[in-house]
């Protein structure tokens, strides 16, 4: 989630930790993207290009491996580039028609009931499920794709300077959720099939059962559902993931934004620590279960990771309660080897939490059905990093500890719908903002993006948290024990402290051979290739980063461990996501979110972007339409493996 949003996202709601100190608010002034743009171009202190970091004797800067790619330089501009040897094309992009009947997209004539039946906004999370092939040298595969938000300015005529109508709240519920959709490669080209019978759109207006051990309890009960077991819809995806038995993960992350009204009654405590209501959105004006003065327990609802069979169109999509209640960043998975499965998410906001789910029951690769319904049982932890370099997952379990009837736990559905305050009582390390935590399942190492914490002061630095006003973020390498994914006593290291390395009061620290292209701010999400190096989809400021948001690739072994290279650059304005390998690691699917957001942050513009005046019409550069979020398929010209 990007500026404006994000701004807000960054306010923390952990009260052990949660002041917005005085230093925090002058840090967040200097640093925020619309006072920084006259540093951009002008002399901000941070500003000025180092003349590049000193390489180590046998690492030159940029050129760390041979055979590599070459990387692209920083900067900004209304369209994306990639490396050199590399094509980028638009495989699917926001209005696009997935089912049959469905004309060509016409941005002046939308409605909530077209929406649903095209691609959606703002797609983040990338999962590919991938299909047989039904012809020679053919490669087919089901796209998930996430939908985290709408920004009415942008995409709809006529709005930019007035709240939305009713009707035009549907249209942006309807543009939420995720799109399932397949796609083909063939002669060395990808393309979307409309028409598929596996393409399907989940919105914010989808019905979704609610499952496991919080399911039906009383604080999950409203006007509209008495049994605290059916839901209207789910908010603002953001990453996701893959289960082993081919099912699609949506987390449900900044749920919070989309409530207003005040609440005075038992939930309220609840309701302020995971920052609710945020008033983002007049839905609830139209619509009473968003006014949480009317529908107290409505909030309680989302904050979950759901679970849809992309193979079954028809298939109910199911929220997945015991994998707790939070700002879900993702859902990234890995089958360990004892059978069971460990599910990773981190709690995208400052100073809260990361955490792991292990399943109970185990999974059969030779029996896919035993996934069905495998996380609805199981433990979760949250993870407290020691200063020695050891960490260990505490379980959150009712009765265990401080998790009882005494701190208001009257059982294991308060502590799922209750998950920040669980964690907090047990100790858990308040960290960065946890984005996207992904396990290597080849090293048995996780890694955690921290995106940036600009309230961190001084005083509340921890091992795992070094730095204060922290804008550029780092990542965290956690190392299992014996490659054992449910271990719940692990050790951790920093992998990078992200920041320009020419700056010393940033603090940046990076392999050796990372040119002055090479470094990034604000790591979201990350792929891993198949010898372990990450790809690292950045979400941050184009002017604190003097580049647009972009894909880094990241070492993490032997000399070069920490070294990183720019390998593919946004339009400006958009945070870059997914991104996706396909298993032969050839293709690399990109998901380019909210390109042409936040124009004043964009000097060459200058001025708020709108749907009727945006900073680029990336990418289709048609004056009729405005900017479309879209999925690119990055592949190698000539063919081969990203990046080798
Ligand atoms: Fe939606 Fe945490 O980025
Ligand atoms: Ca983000
Ligand atoms: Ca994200
Ligand atoms: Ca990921």
């Amino acid at each position: 989630m990007p500026s404006d949003f994000e701004d807000l996202d960054d306010n923390p709601s952990n009260p052990s930790v949660g002041r917005r100190p005085t230093i925090g608010d002058v840090i967040n002034r200097r640093y925020s993207r619309r006072s920084a743009v006259k540093g951009m171009f002008g002399t901000l202190a941070i500003a000025g290009i180092g003349p590049g970091l000193a390489a180590c004797a046998t690492v030159e800067p940029g050129e760390f491996r041979e055979k590599e790619f070459r990387e692209l330089d920083r900067g900004v501009d209304t369209t994306h580039h990639v490396a050199p040897g590399h094509h980028a094309e638009v495989l699917i992009r926001w209005g696009d028609p997935l089912f049959d009947g469905v004309g060509a997209f016409d941005p002046m004539r939308q409605s909530a009931e077209d929406q649903e039946r095209r691609f959606g906004y703002n797609n983040d999370y990338v999962g590919f499920v991938p299909l047989p092939a039904e012809a020679r040298g053919e490669q087919r595969g089901l796209l998930c794709v996430n939908h985290e938000y709408s920004i009415a300015d942008l995409m709809l005529p006529g709005v930019a300077g007035r709240e939305t109508t009713a009707a035009e709240c549907e249209i942006e519920k309807a543009a939420h959720g995720g799109s399932i959709v397949e796609v083909v490669r063939r002669r060395g080209t990808w393309s979307y099939i409309p028409g598929s019978r596996y393409n399907r759109r989940i919105t914010a207006r989808t019905g979704i059962a609610l499952t496991g051990p919080a399911a039906g309890s009383s604080r999950l009960a409203t006007s509209a559902d008495p049994t605290g077991r059916t839901v209207t819809g789910t908010l603002n995806n953001c990453a996701g993931g893959i289960t082993p038995w081919g099912a699609y993960l949506l987390a449900e992350e900044n749920f919070n934004g989309y409530f207003f009204g005040t609440v005075t009654g038992p939930e309220a405590a609840n309701h302020k620590r995971y920052g609710v209501p945020g008033g983002w959105y007049v839905w609830g004006k139209y619509d009473a279960r968003f006014d949480i003065g009317r529908e107290p327990n409505e909030p309680n609802r989302f904050g979950w990771i759901v679970e849809v069979d992309p193979m079954d169109p028809d298939s109910p999509p199911k929220k997945r309660t015991a994998l707790g209640r939070f700002k879900h960043e993702g859902a990234e998975s890995v089958h360990n080897r004892d059978g069971r499965v460990v599910v990773y998410s981190g709690d995208d906001q400052a100073f809260d939490y990361v955490y792991k789910f292990v399943t109970a029951g185990r999974f059969d690769p030779r029996n896919p059905d035993s996934g069905r319904d495998l996380l609805d049982e199981g433990t979760l932890y949250v993870a407290r990093f020691d200063a020695d370099g050891a960490m260990e997952w505490l379980p959150l379990i009712h009765g265990q500890g401080p998790l009882t009837a005494a701190n208001g736990f009257a059982g294991q559905a308060d502590v799922l719908i209750e998950t920040r305050r669980a964690a907090d009582l047990l100790g858990a390390t308040p960290m960065d903002r946890p984005e996207d935590v992904e396990p290597d399942p080849n090293s048995g190492r996780v890694y955690v993006m921290l995106t940036n914490n600009i309230a961190r002061t001084a005083g509340d630095l921890n091992a795992a948290n070094p730095r204060a006003n922290s804008a550029f973020g780092h990542i965290i390498e956690i190392v299992e024990t014996d490659g054992d994914f449910a271990s719940t006593r692990s050790t951790w290291s920093i992998l990078v402290r992200c920041g320009d390395p020419a700056v010393a009061e940033v603090g940046a620290l990076w392999g050796p051979g990372t040119s002055a292209n090479g470094w990034f701010g604000s790591p979201d999400t990350v792929a891993i290739d198949g010898e372990g190096r990450l790809w690292v989809a950045t979400d941050g400021s184009e002017v604190l980063n003097r580049c647009a948001n972009g894909i880094w690739s990241v070492e993490t072994k032997g000399v070069v461990r920490g070294c990183s290279k720019l390998f593919f650059r946004n339009p400006t304005g958009a945070e870059v996501c997914g991104p996706r390998f396909t298993p032969d690691g050839e293709t690399l699917f990109v998901a380019v979110q909210h390109p042409g957001d936040d124009g004043e942050g964009y000097p060459p513009h200058g001025r708020p972007s709108t749907f009727a005046d945006p900073s680029t019409r990336w990418p289709d550069f048609d004056p009729r339409m405005p900017p479309r979020p879209a999925v690119l398929a990055v592949t190698r010209t000539g063919g081969g493996r990203i990046g080798d």
